[in-house]
């Protein structure tokens, strides 16, 4: 063996020295396998880390995101989709003047206890609720639909004889907690008045 190959080996030896270890080879090896058992450790980490992230995400969107697109919330919190949708109450029970004239009306407090005189009685939405009754003050519910006031809009003949239905122009209003709003512009109604050949010299009919 060349004499300069001993030398270099012994600075190897001499610059990997760990006294701890006795030998820097198995250090070195050690360190290799602990460093890749790490690095696969991590990788799987990320892995669930990844998943976990995109099912948060897909979780936010699902269940979250919608709320913020949910209408005004009210001050009774009423639900649609309990009543119209799971407890499968008429549209037209609680408003029973959609086809008959202009506004379909907000029900009346006598309507609810109607069930509630019974139902749920002690429920902390349904004391609100009779608290209003008790003492005659109606419940500030918050308009969600409304046309400007120079728009002459008439549910009569849209449901009497067009023989629309609400979710044409509300939405699935049984599958919503709080109603949605929907903005209701002009190209709204030509739209469908296209569609179904209805009026359209409407703005005529429509404006006063
Ligand atoms: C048990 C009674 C009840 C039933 C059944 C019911 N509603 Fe209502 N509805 C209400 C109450 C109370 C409000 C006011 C609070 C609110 O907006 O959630 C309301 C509000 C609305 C509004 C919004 C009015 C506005 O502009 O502020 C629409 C539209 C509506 N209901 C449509 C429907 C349709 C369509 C159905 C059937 C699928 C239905 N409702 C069934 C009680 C009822
Ligand atoms: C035809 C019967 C009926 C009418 C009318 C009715 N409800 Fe209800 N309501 C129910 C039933 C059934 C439940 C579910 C009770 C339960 O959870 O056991 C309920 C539940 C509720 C709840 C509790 C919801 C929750 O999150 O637990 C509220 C608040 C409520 N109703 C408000 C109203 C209001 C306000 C009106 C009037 C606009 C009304 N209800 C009219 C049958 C009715
Ligand atoms: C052709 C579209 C259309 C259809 C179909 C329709 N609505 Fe409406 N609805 C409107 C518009 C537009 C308004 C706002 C009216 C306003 O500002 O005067 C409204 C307002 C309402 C309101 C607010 C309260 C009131 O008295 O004005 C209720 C409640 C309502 N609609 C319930 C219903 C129900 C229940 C049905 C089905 C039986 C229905 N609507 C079908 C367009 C429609
Ligand atoms: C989803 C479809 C649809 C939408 C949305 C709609 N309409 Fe109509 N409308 C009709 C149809 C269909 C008729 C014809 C009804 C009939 O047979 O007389 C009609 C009739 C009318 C009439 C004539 C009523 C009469 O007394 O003869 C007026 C006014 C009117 N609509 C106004 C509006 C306004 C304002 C809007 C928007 C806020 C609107 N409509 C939205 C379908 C629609």
């Amino acid at each position: 063996m060349p004499a300069g190959t001993d030398e270099r080996h012994c600075m190897e030896a001499a610059l990997h020295f760990r006294p701890s270890l006795g030998s820097g080879q198995t250090f070195r090896g050690n360190m290799a396998e602990t460093r890749e058992k790490k690095w696969n450790l991590a990788l799987r980490y990320s892995g669930v880390g990844v998943v976990l992230l995109l099912a948060a995400t897909m979780l936010y969107f699902y269940f979250l995101y919608p709320q913020r697109e949910l209408g005004p919330e009210q001050p009774i919190l009423f639900s649609h989709r309990l009543h119209a949708g799971v407890k499968e109450i008429n549209c037209k029970f609680c408003h029973p003047f959609a086809e008959r004239s202009r506004n379909p009306g907000i029900p009346e407090l006598q309507k609810c206890f109607f069930c509630h005189e019974h139902i749920i009685t002690k429920h902390p939405q349904i004391l609100k609720e009779r608290q209003h009754y008790d003492t005659k003050t109606p419940v500030p519910w918050v308009r969600i639909f409304y046309v400007p006031d120079h728009v002459k809009f008439n549910h009569k003949p849209h449901i009497q004889y067009a023989k629309l239905d609400c979710t044409n122009c509300h939405g699935e209003v049984k599958t919503m907690d709080r109603l949605q709003k929907v903005d209701f512009q002009m190209h709204f109604c030509i739209t469908c008045h296209q569609e179904r050949k209805a009026q359209l010299d409407c703005w005529l009919a429509c404006h006063h």
